[in-house]
């Protein structure tokens, strides 16, 4: 064993330290979070202070009290710097964990991958993926969990609030051993400035998705979700003669997630135009790889797209400039949009997710500094342009859909001329709606994953072999309404490797129902068992079928009246706990924004053990078929189709289906 394996557990086990660490410095070229609102009132200052020290004794408070108040001034937000421990941050095997339970080593692991800064977009800030997507609060939460998490047994189970370590609580090998909660608020409190607020007071954080829950495996999962959605979008267009060839798809956005486009966009064999106005987002992008072309102006990009669409080129197109300008002028030239979306953050439209087209890049980064509300009125004036131009091509044929970035949402609010006929929908559908929603997630389909915790490749590989398997098997006798999936996710397993996706931990993602989750899971824990492999964590990303209420996004195609509701995803996270999962997590915010959506996930851990065998069973089987159950009662033709046939094989699952009325009855009434 190394000096530095040993500093790496000593540091571990230490936990806060007991003499005062040097100040930290920053490594160079590392991407910083943006500084946050300056929102608190001198006494709420007070109160962020006194919060933050509440984490370290008395005498180390004159010091580090006038240190945090200086990153609450340039930084909007304490993060406790001093304290980013000095092993680096990555997924390292299992076994390299200080640790009495194997659960908790396994936590340790996805936390670290989660803050890996080859993974993770703010690394100093601890923030994972979306801008604001935090794993903790500061590097005392992170400290403090980490320690515990060495010190606890199978019989304890960790809470946390946010990111702060509640601390261990007596609980049973059956229990998860880590209950997480992010963002959970009062409703009334759940406005965007009650986050900048109570997060910067320290008592609340962003989990978005799999950042607060350690579920985040890098780009893969986002590729693999765009690849299925592009996929069928294109399915719904195109005759059965047709192809994607020489097929444009217009969106915008090259940022973390968003970049994810060109790449899937060449995968579906179309022609992909993505803008992003921030020349170092497009440049980073091409650079490595997920684009092929750069493009700075329209002109330039005219003529490149009609040679493409000539020759039938798989390509993907970044153009360095805004997407509104795009859409206007391929309006001048006549050029058909096959497929049209939108990546550009409007989760986040008033703090720089969405750049109006007004403006050029620098001045709209100025104005939003010098002056937010006359940058506001901008964004707004462009989202009313963008609706209206996109109207001008949806009447020339083109396939829009809301790609999960609140687009409609905000051009809703900005006053576009965006709502259908009965003013409670949109004119366009959200991707669940259209394609996500009734070919997958009603089916019980959805983004299972795992990481395999050897660290090893070989351990991948294997899992991608074992996975073919058994899909392929269950596709020999799947009923024809399903089969489409399994094929598509087949494939998608087959060359997998070949993408080469992987980053930080040994992780693979597939879509697959509670049948195949389940088997897939099974054949890991006798792998396992067998030594053809090391322990591997299951889990999957909070964007499926049961773990999320977002009315605008994942039950979106929920029709009867109950998408507002969050019982779906609170059931869940209870569900799973008692089921078997190693941890549970439920957030508020994600990715369409604070108080838009409830969402939960769940990490297990799986060690070849027949208790493992029992857990995977009775937890993957809940978490998939609740989601199942409740878009079924909502009428999904899909839905019902497949919980009836849940309850075929599984004579203990006893659910209420709907009784259908016919619309005749209804018109007769009022
Ligand atoms: N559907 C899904 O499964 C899914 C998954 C992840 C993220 N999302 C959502 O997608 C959005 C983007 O996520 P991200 O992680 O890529 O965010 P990001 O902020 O990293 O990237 C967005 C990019 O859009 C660019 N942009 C903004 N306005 C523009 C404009 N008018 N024209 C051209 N470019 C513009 C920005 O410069 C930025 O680089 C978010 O709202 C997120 O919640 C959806």
């Amino acid at each position: 064993m190394t000096a530095n394996h040993n500093s790496f557990q000593a540091a571990i086990l230490q936990g806060i330290p007991t003499t005062l660490p040097p100040k930290h410095q920053f490594p160079a070229g590392v991407n910083r979070a943006p500084k946050r609102k300056d929102i608190l009132s001198k006494e709420e200052k007070h109160l962020a202070i006194r919060n933050a020290l509440r984490y370290f004794p008395k005498k180390w408070h004159a010091e580090l009290g006038l240190e945090f108040a200086e990153e609450l001034q340039d930084y909007g937000r304490i993060y406790m710097y001093r304290f980013k421990p000095n092993y680096k941050l990555h997924a390292r095997p299992l076994s390299d964990y200080p640790a009495q339970s194997q659960q908790a080593a396994a936590l340790m692991l996805m936390i670290q991958n989660n803050l890996d800064p080859a993974v993770a977009q703010h690394p100093e800030e601890l923030i994972t993926y979306g801008g604001n997507g935090a794993v903790f609060q500061n590097w005392a939460q992170y400290t403090l969990c980490m320690h515990y998490l060495a010190q606890m047994t199978d019989e304890q189970t960790l809470h946390l609030y946010s990111g702060h370590p509640m601390g261990l609580f007596p609980s049973s090998k059956n229990a998860p051993r880590v209950v997480v909660t992010n963002g959970m608020m009062i409703p009334n409190y759940s406005k965007p400035d009650d986050w900048e607020k109570f997060n910067a007071l320290g008592v609340t954080q962003y989990g978005q998705m799999t950042a607060g829950s350690f579920m985040y495996i890098g780009p893969q999962g986002i590729v693999h979700g765009t690849t299925i959605t592009l996929l069928n979008a294109f399915r719904k267009i195109l005759q059965p003669d047709e192809n994607s060839g020489g097929k444009i798809f217009l969106t915008a956005g090259l940022g973390g997630m968003s970049g994810a486009q060109p790449k899937a966009g060449n995968i579906c064999g179309c022609i992909t135009i993505c803008a992003e106005v921030n020349p170092k987002a497009a440049t980073k992008r091409h650079q490595q790889g997920w684009v092929d072309l750069l493009i700075d102006t329209l002109d330039k990009l005219v003529i490149r797209v009609r040679t493409a669409q000539k020759n039938k080129e798989v390509v993907s197109i970044a153009y360095i400039g805004n997407v509104v300008a795009v859409w206007e002028r391929f309006d001048q030239e006549d050029i058909q949009i096959h497929l049209g979306s939108d990546q550009t953050s409007l989760h986040i439209p008033w703090t720089g997710g969405y750049y109006p087209v007004s403006l050029s890049y620098e001045e709209a980064n100025l104005m939003l500094q010098e002056n937010p509300d006359a940058f506001k009125k901008e964004v707004q004036k462009s989202l009313r342009r963008h609706a209206a131009i996109i109207q001008k091509h949806t009447d020339k044929g083109t396939y829009f859909f809301d790609y999960g970035n609140a687009f409609l949402l905000e051009a809703a609010r900005a006053g576009a001329d965006i709502m259908a006929e009965n003013k409670i929908d949109f004119k366009y559908p959200s991707y669940v709606q259209d394609i996500l929603g009734p070919l997958c997630f009603d089916y019980g389909f959805g983004p299972f994953r795992w990481v395999c915790a050897s660290g090893k490749k070989v351990d991948l590989d294997r899992t991608d072999a074992i996975a073919l398997a058994v899909l392929e098997e269950i596709n020999t006798t799947a009923p024809p309404e399903i089969q489409m999936q399994l094929q598509d996710n087949i494939r998608w397993i087959r060359e997998a490797k070949k993408n080469k996706m992987v980053v930080g931990s040994q992780a693979r993602i597939l879509y697959a129902d509670a049948e195949g989750r389940m088997k897939i899971a099974a054949a890991f824990n006798t792998a396992i068992a067998n030594n053809t492999i090391g322990p591997v964590v299951l889990g999957r990303d909070h964007h499926d079928v049961s773990g999320t209420d977002s009315p605008y996004r994942e039950t979106s195609n929920i029709y009867d009246g109950s998408k507002f509701t969050a019982d779906m995803a609170i059931h869940n996270v209870i569900g799973d706990s008692f089921r078997g999962a190693t941890w549970v997590s439920i957030h508020n915010g994600g990715g369409v924004g604070w108080g838009e959506v409830m969402n939960g996930g769940f990490g297990m851990l799986l060690d070849g053990s027949p208790e493992a065998a029992e857990r995977l069973k009775s937890m993957l089987f809940y978490d998939v078929n609740n989601g199942v159950a409740r878009r079924s009662w909502a009428r999904n033709e899909e839905a019902i189709f497949a919980i009836q046939r849940e309850m075929d094989r599984t004579p203990q699952l006893k659910v209420t289906l709907p009784n259908l009325v016919d619309d005749a009855l209804l018109k007769k009434l009022f």
